[in-house]
């Protein structure tokens, strides 16, 4: 074996903790509540089918071609145009997913040693996207409404030691799916804006909503301090790659030489096809048929849970959008363990532990309900109550 010597940044890079369990119980036959996959039957394949041909036949050497860092100035414009606040286009940048984003953000803000604030517990993702930067993650504590403003405050820090940015994900989180509620995300602007702390406002499923609009975004409360993140992954499909940034004047243009360096530009034809599909209002009509069918699988996993858990002392969110529940377990019961258990039992979920920057909560675990159907979470819930009350006689 040849002994190469890597930078030092790479023994902190490790491949995510999902991923690794996914190769262990995406097996035939196991229920799988474990994966962050939107359900492929939201996938409108006739709108890209047409999309696609309309491209190539219309602009098909531009498609191929390529193009502005930036990003497609008719998708930058249909961003801007149904964002809940005054956006100029010229603030927004197209980027290949908003893993990207949070890729070109780490970029631009942390240097090795840099705090930076995220929630109790937040998006696995983003901690392995901002780890080659070799920052010092910080979790602030947090409730069923998101980070607590008091310790948020404490956490922050002063002088060089200052953090650098507050990574926040308000709606339908990933992975409590848990939501901040109006007077939360304005006591968190108020007080960053204080203590001109720069907030990462990460929003993949806030249009996934069940009952009622989300709260107005961070963004739209001060666009100075916010860097907001959407994407087209939940709405449409997430192969295509497609996610965004909008970001004050102030730093977009780091941002843009970020991605410059990094890839040029997200694909000309991509960017080309999500435009074409979303012209004419399509998601108007799309995104509430993918709503209505996570509802169903949301209400059958709480009927579930509430039917299946009763007596074991287990707790869980309840979330008003999005494709994440998050479990309590008795306090000591270990999700790793209980994993394997669950696994012989037929249904998969992912331990919580990841999620969690500093200490990790180890009684904790997500699931996912919107690649299941109600039968199959009907049985899956049946099945991880049986490991539980395992581990309960172990
Ligand atoms: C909170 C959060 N942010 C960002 C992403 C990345 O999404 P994409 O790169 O597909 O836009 C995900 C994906 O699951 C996510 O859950």
């Amino acid at each position: 074996m040849t002994t190469w010597t890597l930078a030092e940044r790479a023994a902190k890079m490790n491949s995510s903790a999902i991923r690794e369990i996914l190769k262990l119980t995406d097996r035939p036959g196991i229920i799988s509540m474990a994966g962050g996959l939107p359900s492929p039957k939201a996938f409108p394949l006739e709108a890209f089918t047409a999309a696609c041909q309309a491209v190539m036949q219309r602009d098909g050497a531009a498609a191929l071609q390529y193009s502005t860092t930036e990003g497609l100035p008719a998708l930058r414009q249909a961003i801007a145009d149904f964002l809940p606040w005054n956006v100029d286009p010229e603030q927004i940048l197209i980027t290949t997913g908003s893993q990207q984003a949070l890729d070109l953000i780490g970029k631009v803000f942390l240097d090795k040693g840099s705090r930076m604030l995220v929630e109790k517990p937040t998006y696995l993702g983003a901690l392995q996207a901002f780890t080659p930067m070799e920052p010092v993650a910080v979790g602030v504590d947090s409730d069923d409404e998101g980070m607590l403003i008091e310790d948020f405050a404490k956490q922050v820090g002063t002088g060089a030691g200052k953090a650098r940015l507050a990574y926040v994900l308000p709606n339908f989180q990933n992975p409590t799916g848990r939501t901040m509620s109006d007077a939360r995300r304005q006591a968190l602007v108020e007080k960053a804006r204080e203590l001109n702390i720069p907030l990462i406002e990460d929003n993949p499923y806030g249009d996934l909503w069940y009952e009622e609009q989300p709260p107005l975004p961070l963004a739209a409360r001060n666009p100075e301090g916010v860097i907001y993140m959407g994407s087209f992954s939940k709405v449409l499909a997430p192969g295509l790659r497609i996610g965004f940034i909008v970001a004050p004047k102030s730093v977009y243009g780091k941002l843009t030489q970020a991605k410059q360096a990094a890839d040029l530009h997200t694909p000309s034809f991509n960017q080309r096809v999500v435009a074409e599909v979303i012209k004419d209002g399509f998601l108007d009509r799309h995104v509430p048929t993918i709503r209505a069918m996570y509802k169903v699988q949301r209400d059958a996993m709480l009927a579930a849970l509430e039917r299946e858990m009763s007596g074991l002392n287990v707790s869980w969110t309840r979330p008003v959008g999005g494709m994440f529940l998050w479990v309590r377990l008795p306090q000591g019961m270990d999700a790793q363990t209980l994993l394997a258990a669950a696994v012989e039992r037929g249904m998969a979920f992912v331990p919580g532990a990841p999620f969690f920057a500093g200490d990790a909560q180890g009684n904790t675990l997500r699931l996912s309900y919107v690649t299941v159907t109600p039968e199959q979470i009907d049985k899956g819930i049946a099945a991880l109550a049986s490991a539980i009350r395992s581990q309960h006689a172990a």
